[in-house]
């Protein structure tokens, strides 16, 4: 309304001023023509009434003056005398003209023309008088009378006209303003009203306005509101998820909150923690030393727990300059860019390294636990060092413990079956752990180890053994039961032998989802990421699959490749359009079945590539060497898929690391069956990595599927990771580690 009314109120200024101006002009308009007219008349009439004014002929005058009278607007004509006195008229003008007449009298005296309005029968005339001279004498006057009524109706229609246009102008402007202000102000203002009533009740989506609401005029604002709806719509996600986190406390852990844990549980006890794989390995890099990070489960997991916890983790010291980095007791701080915890390294003759690693380890234990159909090989010289190793972890890690008081002991995997008990018998008050982090196989397959019971015996020296799933308790217990004299509580998932209890127990492994997820998130946006990557490769594709494993013959490669293989014979469209990239580390090459794996793997890309290959694009890439994490991590942030096909696996944490990669609630995951993981990933495809026409088909329903459906199954495999991570793995063990009550503690105390 004020915008209307202001804007009639100047528009009513305008036209009134331009009215005025107008009628002033038409007016002096008016006025010059009439009187032009008036003398022209008047000058001629002068000529002919001076000599009969002059004779006295009043007769011819009365004719003349009559003949002039009453013309057009010409009123009348009337003659006078030099006193003023009327000689002749026009008869009708004769009682209407004033006398004496002052302006004849000022015309005669003056002796000059004059012209004036004056009101005669209440009508505007105009009055024009002339002397009469005869010879510089003058002898009397002549007036013209004109109607001059018509201009003041014409500058009275000049103001009717300038209403009527004012008026018309007025509606318009009202019904302009009314719309434009509709359109561009209040529409919007309204729309954006209730586009923000639904944000402050949770509704709404925070990108939404801009596209929808039209009018420039709101564009700064809809943007800094936007930032502010942003803001408002995190503050409350972070609400919510602090609200969630507190109903869920007791559930979530954290980095912090293990930390804590861990200080009120342990106070300043230190953790032991042995493996064989080192955490970070010094490798010779032409003149320079370089650290690298092995692949595998063991390491990704526990690091993460180290650097909370501190204390020593034990392990043999595998790199070509390793004994260049350590100090006189053979120990560094790690991680190098953030000490916060002591790696102790232990040094392997070549031989104990090929007896013990490679051959019981790795040629014998790993495929009997492993049911992937590659035989297993027990050499007698390789047990014989497999013991002498392990005893030699076990003296490091006595000597490590001497001065603790009922420390806690970590032990990691198969390589260090028989440490437990070299432990325990010599440190009963020690508190120890075994992980186990590969699948424990039935009675009948571990059977065939001719070691099978020192191996138990060993690993039973241990308070609790764990692994990542239930069903390998149980067949860790039926094992026991079914090689050893031993009492197995199957209610408490419990071994009794020779008065020690082994509690058997899964704990499913897991990876950091903070660290991980903020590593993640470090990394360059998605979708130019995709291009980068692509570009680098030099290869065009619309689809993208990413594959990240150490080159093993349990992690089903071919078979991967294979189902790979069929998917594009038997969904032609995607010949150019899907590309897989491999990601594998070289692992335990002085083994020849993995040597053979690795040949196998080779011809098999390159018989696929040759089949399908075009001049800009192969199906796959393999990229065979060892990828640091933040190289890993860009391939899984951007890949449609990933695939995951072992033929057993403990748990494999490739699937959760990457679940946990994906921040943006995308990307599918392909999961083998075979796999610990895929009894908490349930949203994954699961796949029977051995079904090459179901694998294939899992890859086409992977880049087939629908973006929500793809979202909700990403973001509950999300929950899943964040909730079960490796600080509640860590916490849960450590927690019943600590509280065990030790019989033989008491028993000797009691003594
Ligand atoms: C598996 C084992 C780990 C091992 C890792 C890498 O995950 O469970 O104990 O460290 O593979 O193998 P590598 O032989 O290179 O240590």
């Amino acid at each position: 309304m004020r915008l209307i009314v202001s804007l009639l109120l100047v528009v009513a200024l305008a036209v009134t001023a331009f009215s005025f101006y107008q009628v002033y002009t038409e007016k002096i308009r008016l006025r010059g023509e009439l009187e032009g007219r008036t003398i022209v008349l008047a000058e001629s009439l002068q000529e002919s009434v001076t000599p009969l004014v002059q004779s006295n002929s009043l007769k011819k005058l009365n004719r003349l003056v009559e003949r002039f009278g009453n013309r057009e607007r010409l009123k009348g004509v009337a003659v006078f005398d030099r006193e003023g006195n009327i000689l002749s008229s026009t008869p009708e003008l004769i009682p209407k003209i004033p006398k004496p007449l002052p302006q004849i009298i000022s015309s005669i005296t003056e002796n000059r023309s004059l012209g004036s309005f004056i009101k005669i029968d209440d009508k505007k005339t105009y009055i024009y008088t002339i002397p009469i001279s005869e010879e510089d004498r003058l002898i009397g006057a002549l007036a013209l009378f004109h109607d001059a009524s018509y201009m003041d109706l014409r500058l009275e229609g000049i103001w009717e006209h300038n209403l009527l246009r004012f008026l018309t102008m007025s509606i318009l402007i009202v019904v302009i303003t009314l719309l434009v202000v509709r359109w561009s102000v209040t529409g919007p203002i309204a729309q954006f009203a209730e586009w923000m009533r639904e944000l402050r009740m949770g509704k709404g989506k925070v990108t939404q306005p801009s596209a929808s609401l039209r009018g420039d005029v709101l564009a700064p604002l809809i943007s800094e509101v936007t930032h502010l709806a942003k803001s408002l719509s995190l503050a409350r996600a972070r609400a919510e998820e602090e609200a969630r986190l507190r109903v869920k406390a007791e559930s979530l852990w954290t980095a912090s909150r293990l930390k804590e844990h861990m200080r009120a549980e342990l106070g300043r006890k230190k953790l032991f923690l042995i493996s064989n794989r080192e955490p970070y390995m010094h490798v010779k890099e032409g003149r320079n030393i370089g650290c690298i990070i092995p692949a595998g489960g063991v390491v990704t997991a526990l690091d993460p727990v180290m650097r909370i916890c501190d204390g020593v983790w034990i392990a043999h010291g595998g790199g070509d300059a390793d004994r260049e980095i350590v100090d006189e007791n053979d120990k560094l701080r790690v991680p190098p860019e953030e000490p916060a915890y002591t790696l102790k390294r232990i040094w392997l003759t070549k031989e104990e390294e090929d007896g013990y690693y490679y051959g019981f380890s790795n040629e014998g234990l790993w495929p009997l636990c492993h049911i992937t159909h590659t035989r297993p090989i027990f050499r007698l010289e390789d047990w014989v060092h497999y013991q002498r190793v392990n005893e030699k972890f076990a003296d490091a890690l006595l000597k490590e413990i001497a001065n603790e008081e009922s420390p806690l002991v970590l032990i990691q995997d198969y390589h260090l079956a028989l440490l437990p008990l070299l432990v325990k018998e010599k440190r009963p008050d020690a508190k120890v752990s075994l992980f186990w982090h590969i699948p424990w196989p039935n009675p009948e397959a571990y059977g065939i180890c001719p070691w099978h019971q020192e191996i138990l015996i060993g690993m039973l020296g241990a308070d609790i053994i764990g692994f990542h799933t239930q069903f390998h308790c149980n067949n860790f217990l039926d094992t026991v039961d079914r090689f050893l004299e031993s009492k197995i509580d199957w209610e408490h998932f419990s071994v009794d032998r020779g008065g020690h209890t082994t509690l058997a127990r899964p704990f499913p492994i897991s990876v950091s989802f903070e660290s991980l997820s903020d590593k993640a998130s470090a990394i360059q946006e998605k979708a130019s990421l995709k291009e980068t990557i692509l570009k680098e490769i030099g290869i065009q594709a619309k689809y993208l699959g990413v594959g990240v494993d150490r080159i093993d013959y349990t992690k089903g490669i071919p078979e991967r490749f294979r189902a790979i293989e069929r998917f594009l014979e038997k969904y032609h469209e995607f010949v150019g359009e899907f590309i897989f990239i491999e990601l594998g580390a070289p692992s335990r090459i002085h083994i020849k079945r993995y040597r053979d794996v690795m040949t196998e793997i080779e011809e098999m890309v390159d018989k696929i590539n040759w089949r399908f290959q075009t001049k800009r694009w192969k199906p796959i890439v393999f990229l065979k060497r060892h990828h640091r994490h933040e190289e890993i991590y860009r391939f899984y942030k951007t890949a449609d898929l990933c695939m995951v096909t072992s033929l057993h696996d403990g748990m494999n944490l490739v699937a959760k690391e990457f679940v946990t990669s994906r921040a943006d609630e995308d990307g599918v995951l392909i999961l083998s069956q075979f796999t610990g993981a895929s009894r908490e990933l349930k949203d994954a495809i699961i796949v029977n990595p051995y079904a090459i026409e179901g694998m294939a088909d899992a890859i086409y329903l992977a880049l087939t599927m629908e973006q929500d459906e793809r979202s909700q199954r990403m973001v509950r495999m999300r929950q899943v990771v964040r909730e079960h991570n490796i600080y509640r793995w860590a916490g849960n063990l450590i927690t019943i580690l600590v509280r065990l009550r030790m019989p033989e503690v008491l028993e000797q105390e009691r003594d």
